[in-house]
């Protein structure tokens, strides 16, 4: 292939051809409009290929230097703006080779040697993707701190949980968050296992079958941090496979796809919340909009947003297994489509997270370090809320439960409760003893305090209830882990 010859616009691709091709084609076929944002990576793994050969003596010393010196400038000219990309180059790949010749001569030539762009693109793809999901990382812990600060400040705040949204029991707030905040952490946790399988090798497979030159690919692996916990080199170990599939893609856009799904059940939540009709949380005005027809409006975007871009992420993991699907060994033109839905998908979940790390936490004050603007509680509202669904029926059938009752007795005896309550207006705990009496003799007066709903919350102390007791604990724990969180490694 001559790089070369086709930095001329509509030139063929090598002497092979005998017609260029049409701009429509030209246009079709490129990907360097939205593959150059690997530009990076891309660098990063020709250097470290082109030190291996050198190191195997198969390029010479001088050839490695002038690399390394055409790399800097052209880092120098993507980061300043100054790099022309060419379409006629087709992709990030090609523009860079080509810059890297213009600048160096021969030595730019011979970078490729022993390489194809099927493995090249493969392995900028993992170490981009790697750096991308160490981000991630970062932001879904953001993110659970600032649940848990919310949390902490409310494990004694009392709410409606429900049911088919309807009212089942009081649970405390904290508690309620931190439902939460265990999706993320198993969010987090799927991430850190997909980036075991991206963190692999696939240089050194050339286009297809391997390379005939002695390659040392745990060398180039160890450069790139290529690199299992103990520190042994992870190689992709099928050059076919190392070329062509795209499965670690897939499970990272399914990884992400997850984390939308949480933060569309969250942002669900804090819709509903909002609403006038709950009236239970406020979100910052600056997460929210108004209406261009009703002065009165404030409508809460940010969180309708996010539960619509779960849609997105979701028809990205949908693209790429389709994309997958029925390709023949070993890469195929169709791959290059796996960058787009791939980016999208990252630049969506890093948005959401930051945002909505923020729109709860509060951003932190300049001078006082404070965090301030978070999600303001309405305590009086949720706790209303819960006072009137019936939410410690429960609580009055497991009193009489042990009091001896068989447990369907009792449900029973406390619904027939529950219809006179509703028949008077008012709940259980406001109906008197006397009356409370009537659908079973043996509820004294101790059974009052399991009506309150603090009494419903403190009863359920076990591990995983909703006792503040209980939500106190899980609130350290996770501090505790986050805190133990061993920070990703610097990006290249
Ligand atoms: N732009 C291509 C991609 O994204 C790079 C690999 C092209 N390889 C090839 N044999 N045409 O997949």
């Amino acid at each position: 292939m001559s790089v070369n010859q086709l930095d001329k616009k509509s030139q063929a691709w090598s002497a092979l051809f005998t017609e260029p091709m049409s701009e429509l084609v030209q246009r079709y076929t490129a990907s360097v409009n939205f593959d150059q944002r690997l530009w990076r990576s891309d660098i990063t793994a020709s250097l470290a290929h082109a030190e291996m050969l050198a190191a195997q003596g198969v390029i010479s010393a001088q050839d490695w230097a002038d690399i390394q010196r055409g790399m800097a400038q052209i880092t120098r000219e993507i980061e300043t703006g100054q790099f022309e990309w060419k379409l006629a180059l087709e992709d990030v790949h090609l523009n860079i080779e080509a810059r890297l010749t213009q600048l160096v001569g021969d030595a730019g030539k011979r970078l490729h040697t022993g390489r194809s762009r099927n493995d090249q693109v493969a392995c900028d793809i993992r170490l981009w993707l790697r750096e991308q999901i160490d981000l991630l990382g970062a932001l879904l812990r953001d993110l659970q701190t600032a649940l848990l600060d919310v949390a902490e400040a409310n494990t004694d705040t009392i709410l409606p949980g429900f049911t088919h949204l309807q009212v089942a029991q009081p649970v405390s707030l904290a508690h309620h968050l931190l439902a939460y905040v265990e999706m993320f952490t198993r969010d987090a946790a799927r991430l850190q296992e997909v980036r075991q399988r991206v963190n692999q090798l696939p240089l050194g497979s050339a286009a297809l079958a391997g390379t005939t030159y002695p390659l040392d690919r745990e060398r180039v692996a160890r450069t790139l941090g290529m690199v299992d916990a103990q520190g042994a080199p992870c190689l992709c170990q099928n050059s076919l496979d190392a070329v062509s599939d795209r499965d670690f893609a897939i499970e990272f856009t399914a990884a992400a796809s997850l984390i939308m799904i949480h933060i569309s059940r969250l942002s669900e939540e804090l819709v509903l919340w909002m609403s006038q009709n709950f009236a239970f949380i406020r979100i910052a005005d600056r997460f929210t909009t108004g209406s261009s027809i009703m002065p009165q409006k404030k409508n809460p975007d940010i969180p309708e947003l996010a539960r619509g871009k779960t849609g997105r992420v979701a028809g990205h993991l949908m693209a790429l297994i389709t994309l997958m699907k029925g390709q023949p060994l070993a890469y195929n033109k169709d791959n290059q489509e796996d960058k787009e839905p791939l980016f999208d998908t990252v630049d969506t979940v890093r948005d959401t997270l930051r945002i909505f790390a923020e729109m709860i936490g509060g951003q932190t004050h300049p001078e006082t370090g404070q965090k301030e603007g978070g999600i303001a509680i309405n305590a009086q509202a949720m706790e209303n809320a819960a006072r009137k669904g019936y939410a410690t029926a429960t609580d009055l059938a497991d009193y009489l439960v042990k009091k001896g009752l068989p447990f369907r007795d009792a449900h029973e005896a406390v619904a027939r409760a529950v219809r006179a309550a509703q028949q008077q207006g008012c709940d259980l705990a406001e109906l008197p003893l006397a009356e409370l009496r009537q659908f079973h003799a043996s509820i004294d007066a101790d059974a009052l305090p399991a009506l309150s709903l603090r009494g419903s919350l403190n009863a359920r102390n076990t591990l995983g209830g909703t006792a503040p007791a209980q939500v106190r604990q899980q609130i350290a724990r996770h501090r505790a882990r986050l805190q133990n969180q061993t920070p990703p490694p610097a990006p290249l």
